[in-house]
């Protein structure tokens, strides 16, 4: 399993006092250091952290590889074209939302991300769909030719009982298992902390998971090599 590091919480804090510290390229370049497989951030229509000075220079300067977590929506598609990312997963996006809130609802949208996917890989940029562990919603996603999918874990992350923890975890292990035997790459992401990691990391048909919120807040208490270095062990493990 590869972990790649959401750094948009920086930018957060960072813009919380109109500041240039902490800055988001600062940390990215840092975690790459130690030993991250990638850099995610969330280019918001509203840019209510990461902004387009911040994802250029990510462009310019890591060497690992870039994923660009957006919505379905021209300005941001034109902005992914121009900057290529490695990847671009596609998210949906409220404005009163605090975060991502669930997953694509791509049966119901498919002409938008099929069109989106085709514009995105035109530019050779590989897509991957942030969708629930659905097993229709992964049937959609390879009906459209996405190349990955990235599995909302967001369910498993605020499970109340350890019985849903246990259901929600089998769902999203089946739902691996089913993606891959359809050829689609498979990430997953949101909520994932160091504590529901220890089981996660058993899912053999997850290739990736995209953790911020969890790392960022540690790197404050611990500092950034400690948080970022205590995933990757984790991580490894698997
Ligand atoms: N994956 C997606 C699609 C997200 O929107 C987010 C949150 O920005 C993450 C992963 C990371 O979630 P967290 O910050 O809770 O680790």
């Amino acid at each position: 399993m590869k972990f790649s590091i959401n750094v948009d919480h920086v930018a957060t804090l960072r813009n919380a006092r109109g500041e240039v510290q902490p800055d988001p390229v600062t940390y990215a370049l840092m975690a790459e250091q130690f030993g991250v497989d990638g850099i995610v951030v969330h280019l918001r229509e509203d840019r209510r952290h990461i902004n387009e000075r911040d994802l250029r220079l990510l462009r310019e300067l890591i060497t690992t590889k870039l994923d660009l977590e957006m919505a379905a929506v021209n300005e941001i598609i034109e902005i992914a074209k121009d900057v290529q990312p490695e990847l671009v997963t596609l998210v949906p996006e409220k404005r009163q939302e605090l975060t991502t809130e669930g997953g694509l609802n791509v049966i119901d949208n498919i002409e938008l991300y099929k069109n989106t996917i085709e514009r995105l890989q035109e530019s050779d940029i590989a897509v991957s769909l942030f969708i629930e562990p659905d097993l229709n919603q992964i049937d959609a996603a390879a009906e459209i030719n996405a190349d990955f999918i990235e599995i909302h874990t967001g369910v498993y992350a605020n499970a109340s009982s350890e019985e849903e923890s246990f259901d929600e975890l089998e769902r999203i292990r089946q739902a691996a298992k089913h993606a891959k035997k359809l050829g689609l790459g498979v990430n997953a992401g949101h909520g994932l902390n160091y504590l529901n990691m220890k089981e996660f990391i058993q899912l053999k048909d997850v290739d990736e998971v995209s953790i911020g919120q969890a790392v960022i807040a540690r790197s404050i208490f611990v500092g950034v090599e400690q948080a970022v270095k205590e995933m990757i062990d984790l991580v490894k493990r698997a």
